[in-house]
């Protein structure tokens, strides 16, 4: 816990949005009368057809139903871009930063319009209608934000899946949301590595009758391997369609996008957001947390396949007629300068990153920060697990000078924006803590039974009432939607986080409560991992936690018990580390892996988590309650191995 508060600077103070005591009236009003605030900050957003209900919304576990502005109308793409042509048509819209620190590009408003036209007009011609899935599989370069655009444009429902995830895992996506099409890249590009895109969409596209086109941008232009009738240079076909291309009418209800996240059982999950409580959400919250006013340059490090990139790099920002800097390369690249280098060349002002970077530069030492000037900086972020003091205190010495407030933002892919986070001009900050809830935003704090605690406390965080941005369903699943959210604690949305709050009503995230690792700040479910384990000719089970990780935040460790008669080798375990980043991708590679001769478990055959995580702490003496296992030497034996190995 840290005692230490940090009141708002007077320079925040005096240009920002909202102070404390407008934050307080703002925020009762949110929660008194929920109609009201969210029927008036509903207009932030150009609709076709106004709205004339705001919210009908139940968390009946019989009958969970989400609707905002219901009989509403819009269209995303024309709010991000259509409606900023007038004004400022001729601002830059994307600034984009090339993995070489030599490439880079702006495009204005204007510009955007006529790229998203006309690959809107591509996808009609090749067939894709309203409501048809369209998997983007991307590097980060303006195509991607093209692609989502040009999908919303024509009522199209985009599914982005990261470029750093397998074929078999871009496969199950596809498959999974059925697909009509995909765009892609010849290769990414990032520090310097080329990453074969285009050859993993053909890999997949081996199993996915569904696609009909493939779409590819030239990024790198080494040779690919090409499929007749169903693959299109995306320049040769851009540069035929016309850039004219109207929006199409979406009701609000409408879905937006898909994107797959991991939970703790099971396949990866197909989070549905909607068109219009979403576009409000995220690009109220974009203004309000970022204090963003016009002409100030904001950069969100994310990847647009993450829903940080969707929400606060694309959607929010552009909805405000913001500068938004889309990044493709690594922070290490060319070297460890590189994120504070770009900070200087195109003058940011508010830098949004993750803690596992915040750690891996910090480790790097100050050198590369103070070659670099920072004097544009405004303010900071942090989002995707809790920030460690020491690493909040660096951020905000090191890089901000002592000048920038840093936002903690709280939230997940599936609440669309931002939850829980200081406001700059409203929130004295404590480092470790996401402090208080936005707008609308209510959170409860309960206990295993579901008891809601007052007061300073600790227990499982809930949200006791919706906001616009709030995901709708699982992807042709609202049986598991209805589950995983809205059975553990009837009536209230679970997070699957674990929270206290402090005497001052602050809140501190302290994890993940269920089988999910947070692995720099990606979501890794322990389940995916351990069954593409299995999946080896010479594995028989595993069980796989997360364990504290000096940069990764948590890391993966993996407990496999092997076939009768397999050698435990070195080979052996490195072949199977290299197995896992094949199944799902790098971010899925185990940072541990040991040998486990036999798993604990309970007499129903349960494997006990808890056990194996404390192993992996190395916490012995403090394993829980050991009875009831089903044959305690079984942790014995996992102990003196874990001992011996080091
Ligand atoms: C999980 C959601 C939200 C976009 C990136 C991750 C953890 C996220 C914070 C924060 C503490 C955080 C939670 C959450 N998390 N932000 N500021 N402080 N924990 O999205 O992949 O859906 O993961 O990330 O555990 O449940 P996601």
């Amino acid at each position: 816990m840290s005692a230490q508060i940090f009141p708002v600077p007077t320079e925040v103070a005096s240009r920002a949005l909202v102070d404390d005591a407008k934050y307080q009236e703002m925020y009762d009003r949110s929660v008194k009368d929920p109609d009201g605030f969210w029927g008036d900050h509903g207009k932030r957003i150009d609709w076709f057809k106004p709205y004339t209900k705001v919210k009908n919304v139940s968390y009946d576990p019989h009958n969970v139903s989400i609707k905002w502005y219901e009989d509403g109308t819009l269209n995303a793409a024309y709010n991000c871009i259509d409606r900023h042509l007038e004004k400022r048509g001729d601002q830059t819209a994307i600034i984009w930063e090339g993995d070489d620190p030599a490439d880079d590009a702006k495009i204005t408003y204007r510009d955007l319009h006529g790229h998203v036209c006309r690959l809107a007009n591509v996808l009609k011609a090749r067939g894709v209608k309203k409501g048809d899935r369209v998997c983007i599989y991307m590097p980060m370069i303006p195509e991607a934000a093209y692609a989502m655009l040009a999908c919303a444009r024509i009522g199209a429902v985009h599914s982005i899946v990261f470029g750093g995830f397998s074929p078999d895992a871009l496969a199950g996506r596809i498959q999974d949301s059925d697909c009509v099409a995909v765009i892609t890249s010849d290769e990414g590009l990032r520090g310097g590595k080329k990453v074969p895109l285009k050859a993993n969409a053909d890999e997949a596209l081996a199993n996915c009758p569904s696609v009909k086109t493939c779409v590819v941008v030239k990024r790198t232009g080494s040779a690919i391997n090409w499929v007749d009738n169903r693959d299109i240079w995306y320049h040769e076909a851009t540069e035929a369609a016309s850039a004219d291309c109207p929006c199409e009418e979406m009701n609000a209800e409408d879905p937006l996008f898909i994107l797959y996240t991991s939970g703790s059982t099971g396949k990866p999950k197909g989070v549905l957001h909607t068109t219009g409580g979403y576009m409000v959400y995220a690009s109220m919250t974009h203004e309000y947390v970022f204090d963003y006013h016009d002409g100030d340059v904001y950069w969100c490090t994310a990847d647009v396949g993450w829903v940080t990139g969707h929400s606060y790099i694309v959607y929010g920002p552009l909805a405000n007629g913001a500068i938004s800097l889309m990044f493709e390369g690594v922070p290490s690249y060319p070297d460890a300068s590189r994120f504070w280098q770009v900070c200087d060349k195109h003058q940011v002002n508010t830098f949004y990153t993750a803690p596992t970077a915040i750690r891996a530069l910090m480790r790097e030492g100050n050198a590369p920060v103070e070659k670099c000037k920072l004097d544009s900086l405004r303010l900071l972020g942090s989002v995707g697990e809790p920030i460690n003091p020491e690493a909040w205190i660096w951020y905000y010495e090191v890089v901000g000078k002592k000048r920038c407030p840093i936002v903690d933002t709280w939230w997940q892919t599936e609440t669309g924006g931002i939850l829980i986070t200081p406001l700059p001009g409203a929130t004295a900050l404590k480092p470790g803590s996401a402090t208080r809830p936005f707008f609308g935003v209510q959170p409860e704090i309960v206990d295993g039974e579901g008891k809601v605690l007052d007061g300073a406390t600790e227990g499982n965080l809930c949200i006791s009432e919706s906001w616009p941005g709030q995901m709708r369903t699982v992807y042709g699943d609202h049986e598991r939607f209805v589950q995983t959210y809205f059975t553990t604690y009837p009536g209230k949305y679970f997070t699957g986080d674990g929270c206290r709050r402090d005497e001052d009503g602050y809140y501190w995230i302290t994890g993940r409560v269920d089988d999910v690792i947070n692995v720099s700040g990606h979501r890794m479910g322990t389940a995916e991992v351990e069954s593409a384990l299995v999946l080896h000719k010479d594995v028989a089970e595993a069980a796989v936690v997360g364990a504290p990780h000096d940069i990764k935040g948590q890391g993966i460790y993996a407990y496999v018990t092997l076939n009768v008669g397999v050698e435990p080798t070195d080979a052996l375990k490195k072949e199977l580390v290299q197995w896992v980043r094949h199944e799902i991708g790098p971010i899925a590679s185990p940072d541990w892996l040991q040998w486990a001769p036999g798993l604990p478990k309970t007499r129903s055959g349960k494997i006990m988590r808890r056990i194996l995580r404390k192993i992996a702490e190395d916490e012995f003496s403090n394993l829980g309650d050991t009875s009831t296992l089903a044959d305690p030497g079984v942790v014995d034996n996992l102990i003196d191995q874990r001992q011996n190995r080091k």
